[in-house]
């Protein structure tokens, strides 16, 4: 039987303009900044995203809170009627090519807990933004368990304003080791420069979680692992774009987006976040090749996006 994709209208049109080594038109050329801004801001998410202008964040990755009583910031006695605040601004924010990550896991126990099933039917049902992709977060290392199976994933949801949404893969592949591109570049049928390129990393990624002793730790109870929030922010954001995280903690996303040349801002309610960024700060070990960086706290929101706008316009 054929493979459907051969049918696919989409499938076809990408790789014919492959073929003819045309960009598609979510395409975006950009010039490395030769600085990037990083504002922190101690509020709340809602307050905070009501005042930002419609259309001016590339990249929203958010790892929200989810009622599980993990930390005092963990409990709400109606989890959606306050998840709906935040989720109802995403997609005015966000760019025409712009995109959102959000983290979270299928928990479903009772319906005081929140979990990514419910916002995605939330997202699904009462907004007009696009879901793209579901990846998997697979990890080795976790928690035993007796009354059913030991769980070894979390998920994210990435969700896009339109279809013309930005995705560098290419920034993204995954090398084939040296055994498998020897074979491939036997195969006269394949192209050598792809196979050095290497492939696309699928939507289940293999990744350790972070355990106690891990040195990227700075003291945060739920810190993201860099690699991961790194492999969003390269695929979904190009250098010199603004990314946001409104649920930052310990700002694992802005430190990411120092080293790759990206702005940020990063919002959490509670004040310890300038701590435990700090310590990310003192942990870069200036392996990235990146544009020199400038982080103000607390500025005046206006100031600030006038700074990453007026860059931005010089380098492009
Ligand atoms: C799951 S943690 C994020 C961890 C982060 N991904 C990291 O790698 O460090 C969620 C964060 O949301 C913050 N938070 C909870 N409610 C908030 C609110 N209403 N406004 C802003 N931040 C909030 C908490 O303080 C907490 O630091």
């Amino acid at each position: 039987m054929a493979n459907k994709s051969h049918f696919n209208s989409g499938h076809i049109a990408m790789n014919k303009l492959k073929k003819n080594g045309v960009a598609h038109s979510s395409h975006i050329e950009a010039a490395m900044p030769s600085k990037t801004y990083h504002g922190i801001f101690t509020e709340d998410a809602v307050q905070f995203l009501k005042k930002l202008p419609n259309n001016s964040i590339q990249l929203i990755l958010i790892d929200p809170p989810y009622n599980l009583d993990l930390a005092t910031w963990d409990t709400f006695s109606n989890y959606l009627e306050w998840a709906r605040q935040w989720l109802d601004e995403i997609y005015r924010v966000i760019s025409d090519t712009g995109n959102c990550i959000i983290f979270g896991g299928f928990q479903y126990q009772d319906l005081k807990k929140g979990d990514l099933l419910e916002i995605m039917h939330y997202t699904r049902h009462h907004t007009p933004l696009r879901f793209t992709n579901l990846v998997i977060w697979y990890y080795k290392n976790g928690m035993s368990a007796h009354r059913f199976f030991a769980n070894r994933h979390e998920e994210a949801i990435w969700l896009s304003k339109t279809n013309k949404y930005f995705f560098d893969l290419d920034s993204v592949r995954a090398p084939y080791d040296e055994e498998t591109k020897e074979i491939y570049k036997r195969d006269k049928r394949l192209i050598a420069e792809n196979i050095d390129k290497g492939k696309n990393p699928t939507n289940v990624w293999e990744i350790g979680r972070l355990n106690g002793n891990s040195v990227e730790r700075v003291g945060h109870p739920t810190q993201k692992p860099l690699e991961l929030i790194r492999r969003f922010v390269k695929g979904l954001s190009y250098p010199g774009s603004l990314v946001l995280d409104f649920f930052a903690g310990s700002g694992t996303t802005g430190r990411v987006c120092i080293e790759e040349s990206r702005n940020s801002i990063l919002v959490d309610n509670d004040p310890k976040m300038v701590e435990y960024f700090n310590r990310h700060l003192n942990n870069m070990n200036g392996s990235f090749f990146s544009a020199e960086h400038c982080i103000r706290k607390n500025p005046d929101l206006t100031d600030f996006l006038n700074l990453v706008r007026n860059e931005y316009e010089i380098e492009v």
